[in-house]
């Protein structure tokens, strides 16, 4: 280990050398040869398939449902209907925290969205559960769907996403307005769009006496575990969930959903191991999705280019049934100064399945929305949308009145722009053709995302042949957890990563917090970082209070943990190794735990935001309108960096989305049935390799001493936040049409010839 130059390079890891690395994905090699096990790869003894039989229609009841057919079928062992399903302790209806979603779980016969579960059939084989799923034949009373953000009244809700005020307002918008020198209004719209993992809910179920083990995908072991105990009425500790692999969540994972409980109630009805998996098209209902919105932006500026006013209106719809409400407008409290600025939400319940949590729920939507319009404002006043952007991104969260724990956005701004060749762009539209007679635009966008840490647990240990183990319940969802946080744990424990051993992905270990809100790396990543130095703090006591060791005498801070050895601070030539401590001691291990939670102070104190620039290229074929990403530079400063490999590979993922949200997802509802028409991936459009741009995320350092101690903030989202708006920005520079319903589509850009 090369302990000293690289340690010596970062003075402030306070351990070792392990954080910084670009190292590969421990888990690579298992993900590529197929040995990593995902949920549904696995098959207990006497195993029973279920197939979930999900509503045609979005609203009414089911009035009939052939059981008897469906029983007759060869190999259909059960058929779970609100008739005979096994009784729960909790109504699934009930709500007791934010936090908590109402499930559909065959309560009654009520429909209150399309692909909602009605049945579940279960048999020896998936066919003959197919089969018998099919053999149901529902008939319903349905009722006219409730489709669209115009389907009724409209209502403020008392909070958006997970309690933030619908309403926030900072001076006078609408006197500032009227007398603003220029002046936009925009109304944006923005479609629902569905997660779409790669792998499909599933859960594999087994039931002893009270005592469940479960295979299931979940972002949140902890909540889980906790939902199921409550649903079933028996202690957490009775459930064992393992999910050492998510094949992708996107937030739809982060709340266990309806159709994996009802896994659980058919294990439970049958008395065997249940598995269930959801077809793809069953994914376009009970396990969330991203609300649409309209929203209306109106910025005044003044005659220097200078905003004077910022209103934000968002309009969105929820389930009938449920409160999810996008905080789509939320984003412009943080990213650009202005004397007034207003922000609102209002919301029209519609017959769909709850909205959840997608891949920057609130800062996607909202920043197409705002950075279309702040691209608006800089065209009314004649400037490039960099100079405007420079000229009004704001130095404190203009909202709170907070500094930022650290804000590097102007060396974004400034290399971002470099390496794309900003400064050759042609201030008007329409400008630039490649060889082939294509439409070139090029635009830009501000990334923010909010640097979120939660609580969680971590416990490690050192043992007496010098090696480490570190356990927490994190969330391996394909962004690399489990290699950057061993990363951590490594350092935190002063020794080389192979040498401690990294248990996770189960609910028996310390929960490591939510995978959500890009928070993870942090939230879990502090636990461990303490469960580190508090191991470290032990080793150091008993060698600093003993005679008989080199370090004896020197305080507890008077001592550094690197490569298995403690060594004295002042005198590096003072030194024992950890087995030596552990031997003399007679102990064969010391363990402790650590904890990480945000600090109040800190938050009382700082606005916390990662920040981002992003230029996009497009061309647009000029006859047919056909649209394509052909580049994207992003510049990123999100503090600490734990792993620039697997960091960078977030950024790009996000930028991918980004340029899916302006250019491809799109979930088309048909408003006669309620239900989705594109509920499948051929129809529904992510970006496949041939749509995905050449892409360069370039991280810019940034030291953030208030964020946490080890400087982290996250990279899972804040991707998506200014690659959307600069795709759809540079859309209008090659065309000089402005779409401002997204995705942008071919005949939206019907030109004259
Ligand atoms: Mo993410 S939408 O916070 O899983």
């Amino acid at each position: 280990m090369p302990e000293s130059t690289l340690a010596q390079a970062a003075l402030h890891v306070r351990h070792g050398s392990n954080i910084g690395q670009p190292l590969t994905r421990r888990d690579g090699v298992l993900k590529v040869t197929g040995g990593a096990r995902y949920a549904a790869d696995h098959h207990p003894a006497g195993m029973l398939h279920a197939v979930m039989a999900a509503s045609s229609i979005a609203r009414g009841r089911v009035t009939f449902l052939d059981v008897t057919a469906a029983k007759a079928h060869p190999g259909v062992v059960e058929v779970m209907t609100p008739a005979n399903r096994p009784p729960l302790a909790e109504d699934p209806d009930a709500k007791t925290n934010p936090f908590m979603f109402r499930l559909d779980l065959l309560q009654n016969d009520q429909v209150r969205y399309a692909n909602q579960p009605i049945a579940v059939v279960i048999a020896e084989t998936l066919e003959a559960a197919t089969e018998g799923a099919a053999l149901l034949s529902p008939q319903y009373e349905a009722r006219s769907p409730r489709v669209g953000l115009d389907a009724g009244e409209s209502f403020v809700p008392a909070a958006v996403g997970v309690g933030n005020p619908a309403t926030v307002q900072l001076g006078d918008v609408e006197a500032a307005l009227a007398t603003a020198a220029r002046r936009i209004d925009a109304t944006y719209e923005t479609p629902a769009q569905y997660h779409n993992p790669m792998e499909p809910h599933a859960i594999v179920a087994v039931w002893d006496g009270d005592g469940l083990s479960i295979d299931t995908p979940s972002q949140s072991l902890a909540l889980a575990q906790g939902r199921i105990a409550g649903l079933f009425g028996i202690s957490p500790e009775k459930i064992h969930i393992r999910s050492p692999f998510l094949g992708g969540g996107f937030g739809s994972k982060g709340m266990i959903s309806g159709p994996q409980i009802l896994g659980i109630l058919a294990a439970r009805l049958v008395g065997k191991p249940v598995k269930l998996v959801l077809r793809r098209e069953q994914m376009y209902g009970p396990v969330g999705h991203r609300a649409p919105t309209r929203q209306r932006l109106r910025i005044g500026a003044d005659s220097d280019g200078k905003l004077t006013a910022i209103d934000h209106h968002a309009k969105t719809t929820s389930s009938t049934f449920d409160d999810f409400f996008e905080p789509a407008a939320d984003v412009s409290h943080t990213l650009y100064a202005s004397p007034a600025i207003a922000t609102s939400h209002e919301v029209v319940r519609i017959d769909t399945g709850t909205p959840m949590f997608m891949r920057a729920p609130g800062e996607a939507t909202g920043s197409i929305a705002l950075e279309s319009a702040i691209d608006e404002a800089a065209q009314a006043c004649g400037m490039d949308p960099l100079a405007f952007r420079l000229k009004n991104y704001a130095e404190v969260e203009p909202i709170s009145g907070k500094p930022f724990s650290s804000k590097a956005l102007r060396y974004c701004y400034a290399q971002g722009a470099e390496r794309f060749g900003w400064s050759r762009r042609p201030l008007a539209p329409r400008q630039m053709r490649d060889e082939a007679g294509f439409l070139v635009g090029w635009g830009m966008g501000t990334a923010t995302f909010p640097a979120y840490m939660f609580q969680a647990e971590a416990r490690a240990v050192v043992r007496r042949d010098g090696s480490g183990l570190v356990e927490t319940g994190a969330h391996e969802m394909g962004q690399g957890a489990g290699t950057a946080l061993a990363q951590i744990a490594a350092d935190g424990l002063g020794l080389e990563l192979e040498q401690v051993e990294f248990r996770t992905g189960t609910s028996d270990l310390p929960d490591a917090g939510i995978a959500g809100g890009s928070s993870h790396t942090a939230t879990a990543g502090m636990a461990i970082h303490n469960a580190g130095a508090a191991v470290i703090a032990k080793l150091s006591d008993l060698a600093t209070g003993d005679e008989r060791s080199p370090l004896f005498g020197a305080s507890n801070a008077g001592v550094v943990a690197r490569g298995g050895r403690l060594f004295h601070r002042d005198d590096e030539s003072r030194s024992e190794s950890y087995a030596a401590i552990l031997g003399r001691a007679g102990l064969t291990e010391v363990a402790a735990r650590g904890q990480s939670a945000a600090d109040p102070a800190a938050q009382s104190t700082y606005a916390m935001h990662a920040h981002g620039a992003v230029f996009a290229e497009v061309k647009v074929d000029p006859d047919l309108g056909q649209i394509r990403a052909t580049r994207v530079v992003g510049a990123f400063a999100a503090g600490r960096v734990i792993n620039p490999r697997l960091a960078r590979s977030q950024l790009l993922g996000g930028m991918i989305w980004g340029v899916s949200f302006a250019l491809h997802e799109h979930a088309v509802m048909d408003r006669r049935s309620g239900r989705t028409l594109n509920a499948n991936l051929a129809e529904y459009h992510v970006p496949v390799n041939a749509d995905v741009p050449s892409l360069e995320a370039l991280m810019i350092d940034e030291h953030d001493p208030h964020v946490n101690a080890l400087g982290i903030k996250g990279v899972g989202e804040i991707g998506i936040t200014g690659s959307a708006g600069a795709v759809a920005n540079a859309v209008w520079h090659a065309t000089g049409i402005r779409v401002r319903r997204f995705p942008i589509r071919i005949d939206d850009l019907l030109m004259p010839a």
